[in-house]
Parts: C-alpha cells; structure tokens; sequence
C-alpha cells in the first residue's frame, strides 16, 4: 500500500488513497480551501486527513516543487505541527498529501457562532495562542540535527489552525510554506486576505515578522471572535486588524475573560500587527508572556 521516500515520509498510490477515502466520496469530505478538497480517511486503526491539491487554473503543479515542499515538510517534527505522514504523486493523477486527522477541526470552525461544540473559555485561548507561538517558534528556528532549514509558513491564519482531541493547537498546511531563503512556490500564493502583511504585500519582502503579523491577527480572532475578513462590512472595516487600530473591539463574550487576560492578548496582537515591522516581538517574547499567563492561572488554582 505505501512504501518509503528517502526522507523516511510514507509514499502511498493514488488507488490505495482511494481505497481509503471510499472512492473520495463526498460522504468522507471534511474541508476545502484554496489548494484543494480534504478527505478523512482510515489507516488501519488512524484515521487521517488527505488533501487533494487541485492544480492551478489550467497549470500542473509542477512536480519537483512538490517533492522539494515535502522534503521540507516531512523534515518538520514538532507538537504544534500537524504531522505530514506521506503523500501521493502519480502522473496523471492529482498530488494528495496524507496529515495526521485532528478531530477538533479548525478554530476557524470552532470560533464561529455557528459551532456545535460549546464556546472556547479564555484559558483555552491564551493555550491555543501558546501553542500556535510555539509551532511557528518551531518553523522558523533551524533545526541542524534534522537537517531542518528556517521556513516561513506564509499562510498563518485560524483555518490553517487545527485542534486535537484534547483542543491543542498544531499548525497546518505549510501548503505554501517555503524555506526563509527559496524561491520555491509550489501554488505562489500571496496569503490569505485580512492576514496579509501590509509591510509585504507593499513591499515584497517576507520576514519572520510577516508570519509574526498574521499570528497577531489570529490573536485579534482569538479575543474578539470575530472574523479576520468580513465581507459584510463597510470596506474599512472588513479587515480586523485595521478595525482594531481605530477602535477598541469588545473581546468575545463567550470567553469570559478577566481583565488581565483581556489586556495580555490584547497588547499582544496589537502590537504583532503593528504597521512597523520593527515594532513587531519576537515569537520568543510572545511565548514568554503568554506563559507568564498560564504560569499565573496554575498558581491561582493551586
Ligand atoms: N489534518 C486535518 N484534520 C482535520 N481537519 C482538517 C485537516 N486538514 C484540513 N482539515 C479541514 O479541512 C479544511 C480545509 O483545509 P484546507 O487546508 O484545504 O483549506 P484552508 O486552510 O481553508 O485554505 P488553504 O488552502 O489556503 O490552506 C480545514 O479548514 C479543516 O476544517
Ligand atoms: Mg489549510
């Protein structure tokens, strides 16, 4: 059914995907986005999520760009990083990549008013905005042992944030994420609207503090509950984080949250979105104090 690539990431046939998946039926679809339909799939005894990357209007994802995005990806092992388990790419077929299945969905989802699932309390956000910290920390840092080069993830945004069964945070879909210094593209996307870094989107350059930026804006998400692009404003207020700099945005009421959590995650996207890219912290220093938070709460309920 699969056999190994050389970086140790499992190679599967597109029949075998099928076989998984009951023939791709719509039964077994959990998402689409941007790159292409997602299926849940059955392993054995995991269940897991295979994306189905739909080619570029009339433009064949080209397959060397493909297999260098894996090899970046599968060299990527960390808690807040959806694990890439293997992938499929048979000419003539269309390229499938195989990811661990986080059954809380995406905090896109559980965010909406709409959700099923009951509403996220404040400590439960502040946790996710740690583990979402620490999954990019893990990115960009370069990991010599792995052999892991410095990436940028490129599309950070709270439907690129999954949750597992215990509501922790893993980052998903590096789909367009690339090594700090390639020019690689496997779709050349640009992001994702009410995400995009305004200092890149202007002037080209992708740094760290353009991940750092779109981080804020899930923060924004986080404490508001509201949606980073909502069409249904007037065009100023569309895109959140240009709200939040004209005006104090009530956090979501569903969370409950204290003052000081209010304030914490307040300041911090306020500042990750920053139009200064100078201005912007370092994920270290967002770490740090969204931990001297949790630390906080553990002792409280001591
Ligand atoms: N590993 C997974 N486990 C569980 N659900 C998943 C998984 N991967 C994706 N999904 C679901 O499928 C949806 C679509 O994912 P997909 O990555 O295709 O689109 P997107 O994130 O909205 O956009 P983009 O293509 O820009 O990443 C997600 O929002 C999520 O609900
Ligand atoms: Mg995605």
């Amino acid at each position: 059914m699969s056999t190994f690539a050389a970086d140790g990431s499992a190679k599967y046939s597109y029949a075998s995907l099928s076989g998984m998946t009951n023939s791709f039926s719509v039964q077994n679809k959990i998402g689409h986005g941007g790159s292409g339909v997602v299926f849940l799939g059955q392993i054995g005894r995991s269940q897991v999520a295979i994306k189905v990357i739909r080619a570029m209007q009339g433009v064949q994802v080209d397959d060397t760009e493909f297999r260098t995005e894996l090899n970046v990806l599968s060299m990527c092992k960390h808690e807040n990083i959806v694990p890439l388990l293997g992938s499929s790419s048979e000419p003539g077929k269309p390229l499938c990549l195989v990811y661990r299945y986080m059954p809380g969905g995406s905090l896109a989802d559980r965010l909406l008013p709409s959700s099923f699932s009951p509403p996220l309390p404040a400590h439960a956000r502040i946790d996710i905005a740690v583990g979402i910290a620490l999954g990019l920390h893990y990115l960009h840092q370069p990991d010599t042992e792995r052999r892991k080069p410095s990436i940028f993830h490129r599309d950070v945004k709270s439907a690129n944030i999954l949750l597992d069964a215990d509501g922790y945070a893993k980052i998903a879909d590096a789909g367009i994420a690339r090594e700090a210094d390639s020019s690689v593209t496997m779709t050349g996307g640009m992001g994702t609207s009410g995400y995009i870094d305004p200092y890149y989107f202007d002037s080209g350059e992708f740094t760290t503090a353009s991940d750092v930026f779109s981080c804020g804006v899930v923060l924004l998400e986080l404490l508001t509950g509201l949606q980073a692009f909502d069409s249904t404003q007037r065009p100023l207020d569309r895109k959140l984080f240009k709200r939040a700099r004209r005006t104090v945005i009530p956090a979501d009421a569903r969370a409950g949250f204290d003052e000081t959590k209010e304030k914490l995650l307040r300041d911090l996207a306020m500042e990750c979105t920053a139009e200064d890219i100078d201005e912007r912290p370092s994920l270290e220093d967002c770490i740090a104090r969204l931990l001297g938070e949790h630390r906080l709460r553990v002792s409280e309920s001591a």
